[in-house]
């Protein structure tokens, strides 16, 4: 292929997603500089933090410009390399962004090891592994027969932290968006109990019946009305872990959460992370990962979408719920 097809940031999101956000666009393949590896990229990785970046506002990390390729995380192929650590035909994992190809620091790359599917590299065993491990271990610090309740736990994340914290001993109660999610979560992964969110009318009193021993950890990918309902069933010392909020990602004002004061009665803790804080321990997590995935003890589904054309459009099935497990564009057929 000599053209590069990447996306760009054309238009903020005001504040959905829409057609006119991302526009898809042929750039000569570029030439890499001293120091840098040529990727092809095979795989993206589309995630709900791609929402945020697209904001004006820094996050942890700092705003696309507009008109600037689309970051994202992708595995790929080193196709040429001008940077001694890493050879032709190497596979990488890196901000590859939304593209065929990308010119990117060598040093800014993880080389994927031999025999790792790119697709695990880039969910159990990537940044959606670390951020359960992380997120649920050191954050959250479950006790063999706490409680754990998981939002969003049949997406990427929550179903890894589920099943971590069944591997330590806790029971584990998971929301998600619908019934097939729900029967994956309690039927494949041995989740104790699903709640699905869409269905319930009560979502405080559908909580306190899954947990009548209180919540010891909430892992929250969601926000809003489940982190409400969360806190009013939390545990004496209980913690409340903020993964994200994806139920507030599109509004234009978020949310807080009103039971707040649950905190004081609890003696509680609400703290947030970011995985990124934890790159330098992913030898740790990857440790653990590796033989809980060999073992089968840990699993994982993918949601793939064939062809880059098709990212722009995919994105929004994240904030639909129509994704069922870690949601990747299948770049290079
Ligand atoms: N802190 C960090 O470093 C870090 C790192 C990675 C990810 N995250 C966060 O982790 C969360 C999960 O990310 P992921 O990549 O694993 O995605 P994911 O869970 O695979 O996909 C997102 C899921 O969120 C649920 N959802 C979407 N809108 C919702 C709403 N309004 N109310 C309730 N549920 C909703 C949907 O599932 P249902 O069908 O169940 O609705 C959807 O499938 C996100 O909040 C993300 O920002 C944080």
């Amino acid at each position: 292929m000599t053209t590069n097809r990447v996306f760009l940031l054309e238009k903020r999101p005001d504040p959905d997603i829409t057609d006119e956000t991302l526009r898809l666009e042929e750039r000569p393949v570029p030439e890499p500089a001293d120091g840098e590896v040529l990727v092809r990229n095979t795989w993206l990785s589309l995630d709900p933090t791609n929402r945020s970046w697209m904001n004006a506002q820094a996050t942890y990390l700092p705003p696309i410009p507009l008109g600037h390729v689309m970051r994202g995380i992708t595995a790929g192929r080193v196709v040429a390399s001008r940077f001694e650590g890493l050879e032709e035909g190497a596979l990488v994992s890196g901000m590859g962004g939304f593209a065929d190809y990308a010119a990117l620091p060598g040093k800014s790359l993880t080389r994927i090891p031999d025999g790792v599917d790119p697709r695990a590299a880039l969910s159990v065993l990537g940044h959606i592994g670390l951020t359960a491990y992380f997120g649920l271990l050191d954050v959250g610090r479950p006790k063999e027969g706490d409680t754990v309740l998981v939002s969003a736990a049949a997406g990427a994340t929550g179903s890894l932290v589920g099943q971590i914290a069944k591997l330590h001993g806790c029971r584990v109660v998971g929301t998600a968006g619908s019934d097939e999610k729900c029967a994956w979560l309690t039927d494949e992964l041995g989740f104790d109990a699903a709640i699905n969110y869409r269905k319930t009318p009560d979502l405080t009193r559908a909580v306190r019946e899954a947990c009548p021993k209180r919540v010891d950890v909430f892992f929250d990918n969601v926000g809003g009305a489940i982190l409400d309902a969360a806190l009013a069933s939390l545990a004496m010392r209980g913690r409340v872990v903020v993964c994200g909020g994806i139920s507030q990602y599109n509004a234009k004002k978020v949310a807080g959460p009103s039971n707040y004061l649950a905190l004081v009665v609890a003696r509680g803790r609400m703290e947030g992370f970011v995985v990124l804080d934890y790159l330098p321990r992913a030898n740790e997590a990857l440790a653990a990962l590796v033989p809980w995935l060999q073992r089968g003890e840990l699993k994982s589904r993918y949601h793939v979408v064939e062809g880059l054309e098709n990212a722009a459009s995919a994105l929004q099935l994240l904030f639909e719920g129509g994704n069922q497990g870690k949601l990747l564009v299948a770049i290079e057929s």
